[in-house]
C-alpha cells in the first residue's frame, strides 16, 4: 500500500490556530448556556457534574440536554462497556480500527499521521454515539518502566506537543471532545493512587507542562482529565494550584476537567479548586458520590457558593455546545471500519518501525530469492490490540507478523514457524506480580528454534514484550527481554547469521546483549490492527523504514536518569524528581552518556546528504521567528523519508541548560535522486528557560547553536546565531 498524503485542505486545518474558537464559544452560545442554568434545579445542576454508570452522565430531558457519553481511548474507540459493572457489554457490533499505541505515533515523527488518526477516531466514536473520547495520554515519558509509557508518546515535550495538538485538532472536527490526560505527573503506574510527585518549577514549565499547553491552548482540547496521583502534596482532582492557576488562569481553560476513574477524594475542596465531573467512584449509590448529595448538601450549607457549580455547569454545556450536542442534524454522523480508516491504521503502523541496526544490508530480504525463512517467537503469533487495560480495543480483526508473511510469501518461500519461548507472566489487575516469572529460558522451545533457523535461509524473531510488561496499572519490574529471549536470540544467532530480531514493544528494553550478535534489528512497537501487513512490507522492502525513536534507549536501566539518581519509585510514597529537566537525552546528552540508541534515531533503506545549513539572519530580537533551512537529497536508490531534526543550546547561560533540545522537525519524502529544500522556523522566545528567580521564561541575551542533525547524536551541521 502506498503511503498517502494528505489533502492540502487538511493540512491547513491542521495548522490553523483555532484556539479562540474552541476555548471559547461566542456570546450567543454563553447566552443559551446561561439560559439553560437559570432553569435548572439544583438537584438538576449537580446531576450533570457525576457519572450515572460507568461512562455516562445523565440527561435533563425536560431542558433537551442529552445524556453525554464518554469512552476510552487514545488510539481506537473502546468496546461498550456494561453501565453498572466493568464487564464488556458483549455487542456484535462495537468492534472497531486499532492504531498503533501512542509511542509507535510518536516513532513515525508525522503530525500528518496524529491529524489523520483524530479523523478516523472522531467518526468511529461518533459511529458508536460517543461524546468525549478519552485521551490522548501526554505525560512525559520518565522512566523506562512506567507500564503506561506504550501509550504516552516521548521523552521530549516538543515532539508530543506536535503530535498531541493535530490529534485533537482533528479529533475535535469530527465533534467529539479529547479528554488529554493524564493531569499532571502520572509518570509511573506504581503507587499510582497514592504517590506524591514533586518536582522544581522549572521542570514542570520546561518538561511536564508544554504538551499539557499546547493541548489545550494551541489544540483546544475540550475536556481535561486529572490523574490519580498527587502532585506537591494535593490530589490533582482538587489541586488548587494545578487546576484553578495553571490550567484555568494560565491557559484559559473553559472546557470540563474531569477525574479519573475513581479519583476523586473530597467534595468541598474539589469543588472549589475547580474539578467540574467526579466519574468512576467505586460507590454503587451513584447519589453518594462526592460531587452528587453531597455537593447539594455543601451548596446548602453554603460551603460551596452556587456560582462555583454553575461555572461547572456552564464547563459541560460549553463542551456540549461545541461538539454540536444540541444540533444532531449538523452533527457528525461519522463511520466506521471503513477501508479508509484501516489504511491509516497501517499507514501509522508502518511509518512507525524504527530500523535499529542493518549490518551488511541483511534488510531488505528479496523474497524472490529466498526459498525458506524460520519466525520464530511469540509476538510472531500474538494479537496485542486487546491489551493494556483501559486502551483495549476490540479490533475488526488484527493481521499478526505470521499470518502476514505466509499470506504475501508462503506461495513460494517456506515458513518453518517455531514459538522460541513461551509467555508465562500473567498479569492481575492492580499488582505486579504478573512479571515475577517471566525469566524462565525454556531449552526445548529454544531448541526447535535453533533447528529451523537451521534449515532456513534466514531466521526472522518476533520478540520483545506484551501487555503483561505494557500495561496500565503495573509498571515493568526491570527493562529485560523476558522469557528467556535473550538466551534464544543468541542461540538462534549462532545457528544462522542472517537472524533478523523485529522488536514488538511499546517501552524501551535493554538490547545490550543482541545488538553484537544478530545483524538487523527492527523496533516495530504494538503495530495495531495492521501490524503484521506492516511489518512483512518493512522486512521485504516494498516500504522503507522511516520511523525515529521517540525515547533515548539506554544501554542499562541505572544508565536512566530517574534510575541513576535512585529516585524511582519513591519512597513513603513520595517521589521528587532530582533529575529536574534532565529528562531523556537531555540527561544522556548533558551528562555525556552512550545510550544503545539515542532519541531521534533510526536507519533507512537508502542514504540521504544533507546540503548547507543557513539560517535567515545571524542575529534575532527576542520576538523574531527563526527561518532555518538545509537541502536533502535522496542519494540512494529506493523511496524513503528522514526526520530533519533541528535542537538548540545555550551554551553561556546562567542556570544549567540541557546539552541540547528539540526545537523543530520536519519528515521529508523523497524518490531516488530527488531533492527537497527544508524550512523549519523555531520562535526566539522558545529558545527561552524557565527562570524561577524571575518566575517567567527568559531569553538570555547571547549566542545560542542550532544544530540540524537526524538524532540528538548525530549532529550533521551547527549554526551560531545570537539574541539581543
Ligand atoms: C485510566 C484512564 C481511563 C479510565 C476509564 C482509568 O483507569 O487511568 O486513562 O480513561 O480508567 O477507563
Amino acid at each position: 500500500m502506498k503511503l498517502r498524503l494528505l489533502l492540502p485542505g487538511l493540512l491547513l486545518l491542521m495548522f490553523a490556530t483555532n484556539a479562540q474558537q474552541i476555548a471559547r464559544t461566542n456570546d450567543a452560545t454563553e447566552e443559551k448556556i446561561h439560559a439553560l442554568i437559570s432553569q435548572m434545579t439544583l438537584q438538576e445542576k449537580v446531576s450533570l457534574l457525576h457519572g450515572n454508570s460507568k461512562f455516562y452522565v445523565s440527561d435533563i430531558k425536560r431542558l433537551g440536554i442529552p445524556e453525554w457519553a464518554l469512552s476510552d481511548g487514545p488510539h481506537g474507540v473502546r468496546a461498550e462497556i456494561n453501565r453498572h459493572d466493568w464487564a464488556y457489554a458483549g455487542w456484535t457490533n462495537d468492534s472497531a480500527t486499532c492504531f498503533p499505541p501512542g509511542t509507535a505515533l510518536a516513532a513515525t515523527w508525522n503530525p500528518e499521521l496524529a491529524y489523520k488518526r483524530g479523523l478516523v477516531l472522531g467518526e468511529e466514536a461518533r459511529f458508536r454515539k460517543k461524546d468525549v473520547l478519552l485521551g490522548p495520554g501526554v505525560n512525559i515519558i520518565r522512566s523506562p518502566l512506567c507500564g503506561r509509557n506504550f501509550e504516552y508518546m516521548s521523552e521530549d515535550p516538543f515532539l508530543v506537543s506536535r503530535m498531541a495538538v493535530a490529534y485533537i485538532k482533528a479529533l475535535q472536527s469530527k465533534d467529539v471532545a479529547v479528554s488529554v490526560k493524564h493531569w499532571l505527573a502520572n509518570n509511573q503506574e506504581e503507587h499510582r493512587d497514592s504517590v506524591d510527585v514533586s518536582m522544581s518549577e522549572r521542570a514542570l514549565r520546561e518538561i511536564y507542562l508544554p504538551a499539557f499547553k499546547a493541548s489545550v491552548m494551541e489544540g483546544g482540547a475540550y475536556t481535561v482529565m486529572a490523574a490519580y496521583n498527587r502532585f506537591r502534596g494535593e490530589w490533582c482532582s482538587e489541586n488548587e494550584y494545578l487546576n484553578r492557576q495553571l490550567l484555568r488562569k494560565e491557559f484559559g481553560f473553559k472546557g470540563v476537567l474531569m477525574t479519573d476513574w475513581s479519583a476523586a477524594h473530597s467534595t468541598i475542596k474539589a469543588a472549589l479548586t475547580g474539578l467540574d465531573l467526579e466519574m468512576g467512584t467505586d460507590k454503587k449509590d451513584y447519589n453518594e458520590w462526592y460531587f452528587a448529595d453531597p455537593l447539594i448538601k455543601a451548596v446548602e450549607e453554603q460551603k460551596v457558593p452556587l456560582s462555583v457549580v454553575d461555572e461547572k455547569v456552564a464547563n459541560v454545556l460549553r463542551v456540549m455546545f461545541n461538539t454540536k450536542m444540541f444540533d444532531e442534524k449538523k452533527r457528525e454522523k461519522g463511520s466506521i471500519n471503513t477501508p479508509e480508516h484501516q489504511q491509516a491504521a497501517y499507514n501509522s503502523a508502518v511509518e512507525a518501525a524504527v530500523l535499529l541496526q542493518n549490518n551488511g544490508n541483511l534488510l531488505p530480504l528479496h523474497f524472490d530469492h529466498i526459498r525458506s525463512i524460520a519466525v520464530i517467537g511469540d509476538n510472531a503469533t500474538r494479537k496485542h490490540c486487546n491489551g493494556g487495560l483501559s486502551s483495549e480495543i476490540k479490533a475488526l480483526y488484527e493481521i499478526t507478523p505470521l499470518q502476514a508473511l505466509q499470506q504475501k510469501f508462503g506461495a513460494t518461500v517456506k515458513i518453518n514457524y517455531a514459538p522460541g519461548y513461551q509467555k508465562q507472566s500473567i498479569f492481575k489487575e492492580g499488582n505486579n506480580s504478573g512479571q515475577s516469572t517471566s525469566g524462565k529460558v525454556d531449552w526445548k522451545l529454544i531448541d526447535e528454534a535453533v533447528a529451523a533457523a537451521k534449515e532456513s535461509d534466514v531466521a526472522i524473531i518476533f520478540g520483545g514484550l506484551n501487555h503483561d510488561f505494557d500495561t496500565e496499572s503495573a509498571d515493568k519490574q526491570n527493562m529485560d527481554l523476558p522469557y528467556g529471549q535473550q538466551v534464544l536470540i543468541q542461540e538462534v544467532a549462532k545457528a544462522n547469521p542472517h537472524t533478523v530480531v523485529v522488536i514488538i514493544a511499546g517501552s524501551p528494553v535493554e538490547l545490550a546483549g543482541i545488538v553484537n550478535r544478530v545483524p538487523s534489528i527492527l523496533w516495530s512497537w504494538y503495530g495495531g490492527m495492521e501490524a503484521g501487513n506492516a511489518v512483512a512490507d518493512l522486512l521485504s522492502g516494498k516500504v522503507n523504514p522511516s520511523g525515529k525513536l521517540p525515547f533515548t534507549l539506554p544501554v542499562s536501566l541505572m544508565q536512566s536518569p530517574a534510575h541513576a539518581l535512585g529516585n524511582y519509585p519513591g519512597r513513603d510514597l513520595k517521589v521528587n524528581y532530582e533529575e529536574d529537566i534532565l529528562v531523556g537525552y537531555r540527561w544522556f546528552d548533558t551528562k555525556k552518556i552512550q545510550p544503545q540508541f539515542p532519541f531521534g534515531y533510526g536507519l533507512s533503506y537508502t542514504d540521504f546528504s544533507i546540503g548547507r545549513f543557513s539560517t535567515d539572519k545571524l542575529s534575532y530580537g527576542k520576538n523574531d521567528i527563526i527561518h532555518a533551512t538545509c537541502t536533502i537529497k535522496n542519494t540512494g536508490s529506493s523511496y524513503g523519508a528522514e526526520v530533519i531534526q533541528l535542537y538548540a543550546s545555550d551554551p553561556v547561560c546562567s542556570v544549567l541548560r540541557p546539552e541540547k533540545e528539540l526545537k523543530a522537525f520536519q519528515k521529508i519524502f523523497l524518490k531516488p535522486g530527488e531533492t527537497k529544500t527544508v524550512e523549519l522556523q523555531v520562535k526566539v522566545a522558545d529558545l527561552a528557560f524557565y527562570d524561577e528567580s524571575k518566575k517567567a521564561w527568559n531569553t538570555e541575551a547571547g549566542e545560542y547553536v542550532l544544530q540540524l542533525g537526524n538524532s540528538s547524536r548525530n549532529i550533521f551541521q551547527k549554526v551560531k546565531i545570537s539574541v539581543k
